[in-house]
């Protein structure tokens, strides 16, 4: 039960009209109650205004769960008696403690989720930190809503880019260099291609001839395409170990290689292939650009392999629900991608789901992975690391696992300030501010959770739940605790992890303003209560963290 729901049910009591949840509001304001209920909308029926209405169902109410009832302008104020409601949300976190927050809304219905998903042989971008961060957060909301998540990292390790890279390396390139540096080396002979390409085409013809000869199996081909592939896994591995992140599956592009002539058959058979400049696309509805299938020479495209992919996918885990964390701009091929298996007839397209995010700013402008400008994400994830570390020797030198606590906090900032903010919107990317203790920052939530800690190894475990007297620093914590639910289900409903990093921040700062005002040891009657309380804001804080796939280091 939650607190409206509580109230619901006495109010239902005393209303001369049938109410329910959504009717009730929760006041920004301590001073206008805890539950109000605007009676605007019940001004018609009862052919009473707004404010005798309120006026005569305050007068009604009483009961020992509500402690006091106002009118005020059209609105039932009322303030529920806080010892009441704190007593048994406290019982209930400390009984379900982790699992506090969780619901079997899913009933274990698997959801596919296409997250990270970089290239080989080109750098881990920007744009991959963030479908790696949010697919993550999504994938542990869905588990806490009792889905069964199921990450998928589909690799891109198949294209035509693939035949100039096999071309540019037999040409110019050297094995030392590519065992030394794999992505940097393999990047630059990409580069190289293109540009001694513009200047001689036939090289373009030579690198189409390559990917047909890797498309067709031939041994010399798959053997130089597979070791760029096991060096560029070890190099995005590296990354992967920074964040803490692990998938259920690597199936990429290149699995499906010789997996879509059943697609590409049946999207004949049904009709739907058509000739247009000696390429075979599916045309769509108005307004929509057709959907390549095959290019004139046969190649197939990264649609068609996305076709058969989400098949496969389908077939494997009967999925309710399929996502994709990639950006924006591949909006309208996961349209057409979609559209073209609606065509086909499969009912589950609808289940498909695109979820998208903006990019990641510096000082305005994309951060880009062009020649010149590449921004290696490992790097920026070890300045993180390295700026964490020098704040912890300047304030805590003596602190414990110095090396492992920066990690957390310094990965944390990254991905909090990725999450704290809607993923649609594009994000600037500043790691001194992201650092800060002060703020809306991954630091300053896990300092928080510290501080609670430390008052907690001084006083030790309490079991008491009871308390005559909730003041207004305890009050909005436990407003804030009784809302995790809630939190986490929105949070799903929508995949939008901000909506838990916001809260956690609103968690925390109502921590810290209750350590700077109230003294959890000092008063002997109230201090088993306060420890019980700041139990249960130290397990709400780390398992938001988590559910953000971030780290609650002790002591920092
Ligand atoms: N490898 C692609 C890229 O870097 C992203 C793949 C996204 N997932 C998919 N199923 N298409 O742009």
């Amino acid at each position: 039960m939650t607190m409206k729901k509580d109230v619901l049910q006495v109010l239902q009591q005393f209303s001369p009209i049938p109410l329910n949840e959504s009717m009730l509001e929760r006041p920004i304001h301590t001073h206008l109650g805890d539950i109000a209920l605007p009676c605007f909308p019940f001004a018609k029926e009862l052919r009473k205004s707004p404010v005798v209405i309120a006026e005569e169902l305050a007068k009604a109410i009483h009961h020992p769960l509500i402690l006091k009832v106002q009118a005020v302008a059209g609105y039932v104020n009322i303030f529920v008696n806080r010892s009441v409601i704190t007593h048994s949300l406290l019982q209930t976190i400390h009984t379900q403690s982790i699992a506090y927050g969780s619901n079997n809304d899913g009933n274990g219905g698997v959801v596919t989720i296409d997250l990270s998903s970089p290239n080989i042989a080109k750098p881990f971008s920007m744009g991959h930190l963030r479908s790696t961060v949010i697919g993550n957060s999504i994938a542990l909301l869905l588990e806490k809503n009792g889905f069964k998540p199921v990450k998928i990292n589909y690799i891109g390790d198949w294209g035509t880019q693939f035949g100039k890279l096999l071309t540019a390396y037999r040409k110019w390139g050297n094995e030392q260099a590519v065992h030394q540096a794999p992505i940097q080396t393999l990047l630059q002979l990409y580069i190289r291609f293109h540009e001694e390409a513009g200047l001689d085409d036939s090289l373009n013809d030579e690198g189409r001839a390559a990917f047909k000869a890797l498309e067709d199996g031939d041994t010399e081909a798959l053997a130089l395409w597979k070791w760029f592939k096991s060096e560029s896994l070890k190099e995005f591995q590296r990354i992967y170990d920074l964040l803490g992140i692990t998938f259920d599956s690597y199936k990429g592009e290149a699995y499906y290689n010789d997996k879509m002539k059943p697609v590409v058959n049946e999207l004949a058979d049904k009709g739907l292939l058509v000739e247009s400049d000696g390429a075979l696309v599916v045309e769509l509805d108005e307004d929509m650009p057709p959907c390549l299938i095959k290019k004139s020479d046969g190649a197939t495209l990264y649609s068609t392999r996305d076709l058969s992919a989400a098949i496969d996918r389908k077939t494997t885990y009967n999925f309710v629900k399929s996502v994709y964390v990639v950006g924006n701009e591949q909006s309208l091929h996961f349209t057409q991608v979609k559209q073209v298996l609606g065509k086909l007839g499969y009912d589950w397209a609808d289940t498909i789901e695109h979820v998208p995010f903006g990019l990641i700013l510096k000082d305005g402008k994309k951060m880009s992975t062009r020649k010149g400008k590449i921004v290696l994400l490992e790097e920026v994830l070890n300045d993180a690391i390295a700026l964490a570390l020098k704040n912890i020797e300047e304030k805590n030198p003596d602190l414990l696992n110095k090396r492992a606590t920066a990690q957390a906090i310094g990965v944390g900032a990254i991905i909090f300030s990725d999450l704290k903010q809607h993923r649609k919107h594009d994000i600037e990317f500043d790691l001194a501010t992201m650092l800060q203790t002060e703020g809306e920052t991954g630091p300053y939530v896990q300092y928080a959770y510290a501080r609670a800690h430390s008052v907690l190894r001084k006083t030790g475990a309490s079991a008491s739940f009871f308390v005559d007297e909730v003041n207004d620093f305890e009050w909005e914590m436990v407003k804030l605790l009784e809302q995790f639910p809630h939190i986490t289900r929105q949070a799903a409903h929508h995949l939008d992890p901000s909506i838990v990093a916001k809260y956690a921040v609103n968690l925390a700062q109502a921590f810290n303003s209750f350590y700077s005002n109230v003294h959890v040891l000092s008063d002997a009657t109230h201090k088993a209560f306060r420890i019980s309380l700041v139990t249960s804001v130290a397990i709400v804080l780390k398992e938001s963290l988590r559910l953000l796939g971030m780290q609650t280091p002790e002591e920092m």
